[in-house]
């Protein structure tokens, strides 16, 4: 079945690390749930069929969305679409947005599973990313939404923070796994050059971390994780058993979305399509009922994001599934571009499955590429 995503792009202020597409103060935000519903209008066809069975509503902060209007969009959403009774539905959320009413306004319309950025649970590392929340708020959230009914709630953690002791990574996994969340979103800081920190990192004020210090934090990372009983199934994401995320899986493996809002990209099985990252830019096509730009994926940009979307995961590739797509040369093909990986021990193959090492994970953007058929 099919996943749905919203994006909504507002945020009370903007985290120092961030590139996702927010705007802040936004007189917008009022009339967000008409905008996304005009645009439900004109693309409630994009995809092959209307059954849905995940929806995830990121951002930017739905929780800045009021509880009405995230009831207006869901309602929305399930007129127009099939939505299967078994859906995931989540919301990402932001600790100071979470009250106990918000809370169950949100678990009483629906949502049955929630992220929520955490970040760090030590307040000087929240206070230098420009946080809007302490650690204790953040740890309060997660209990409260636990108290509160929701089963299943994700956090994010960053690591490779400028500043962050080894020690105080242990600590902020060791607070992680006590507290009720069965899904954890762990990623490495990454400066981007449009971001508060890239411009720091420009002038000479922020250092990045070493190598070795990124390694190191990556394997403690795992071996916490998977000391109290979570699996590591994609490069940043672990889980207790049964609490994968079905709408991230689906970009990992190659399943069909519609992506509403700006910023929001769009998958049918055969075409891409983005929206503007331009909140003024959205609204004028969404009013003209302009569909987004986009292109059509060839056989061989196919070949290619299988391979990447595929490996980042723990079950790999399944030489049945990828000859099925792609015919048995290729197959073949790709083992003997996979093969130096093979003898170095960075990929795994056993029974027509190819999968990452989990070390070699860390590092798999650069053996990725080396996969790729470029023409
Ligand atoms: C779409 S963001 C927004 C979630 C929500 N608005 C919040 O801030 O709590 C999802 C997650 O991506 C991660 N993230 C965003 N930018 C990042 C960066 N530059 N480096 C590492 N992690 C980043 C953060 O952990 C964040 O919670
Ligand atoms: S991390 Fe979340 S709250 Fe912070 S700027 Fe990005 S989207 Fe907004």
């Amino acid at each position: 079945m099919n996943g749905l995503y919203v994006h909504v792009p507002f945020c009370k202020s903007k985290c120092y690390y961030c590139d996702f597409y927010s705007v802040t103060n936004s007189a917008e935000q009022a009339d967000f749930s008409g905008l996304i519903s005009q645009e439900v209008d004109f693309r409630e066809n994009y995809l092959a069929d209307k059954s849905v069975d995940t929806l995830y509503f990121g951002g930017g902060t739905p929780t800045l969305l009021s509880p009405e209007q995230l009831n207006d969009v869901l309602n929305k959403l399930k007129l127009t679409f099939r939505v299967d009774k078994q859906s995931e539905i989540t919301i990402e959320a932001n600790p100071d947005d979470l009250t106990s009413e918000n809370l169950k306004a949100y678990k009483s319309m629906g949502f049955n599973r929630i992220s929520i950025g955490t970040q760090s649970f030590f307040d000087e590392h929240l206070l230098m990313m420009n946080r809007r929340h302490t650690a204790d708020q953040a740890k309060d959230s997660i209990t409260m939404a636990h108290d509160l009914g929701f089963q299943n709630i994700s956090i994010d953690l960053i690591y490779g923070i400028p500043g962050m002791t080894m020690d105080q990574w242990i600590a902020n996994l060791e607070i992680a796994v006590k507290l009720p969340a069965n899904h954890v979103s762990a990623y490495h800081l990454s400066i981007e050059p449009g971001t508060k920190f890239g411009r720091l990192k420009r002038a000479g004020k922020l250092f990045e971390i070493s190598d070795d210090d990124s390694v190191d934090q990556y394997k403690l990372l795992r071996e916490i994780m998977l000391a109290n009983g979570f699996e590591h199934y994609e490069i940043s994401n672990f889980a207790k058993p049964g609490y994968y995320s079905r709408h991230n899986s689906k970009y990992w493996n190659g399943e069909a979305y519609l992506g509403l809002g700006p910023s929001a990209h769009s998958f049918n099985g055969h075409q891409r399509h983005w929206n503007p990252a331009s909140l003024k830019k959205y609204i004028n096509d969404v009013k003209d009922k302009r569909i987004p730009k986009g292109e059509i994926i060839n056989a061989l940009t196919k070949r290619n994001e299988y391979v990447m979307t595929h490996l980042r995961t723990s079950k790999g590739i399944d030489g049945h599934d990828f000859q099925a797509l792609f015919g048995e040369s290729e197959w073949l093909g790709f083992l003997a571009m996979a093969e130096k990986y093979f003898i170095n021990g960075q990929l795994k193959q056993y029974n027509n499955r190819v999968w990452f090492d989990c070390e070699a994970w860390f590092y798999s953007d650069g053996i990725l590429s080396d996969l790729f058929i470029v023409q």
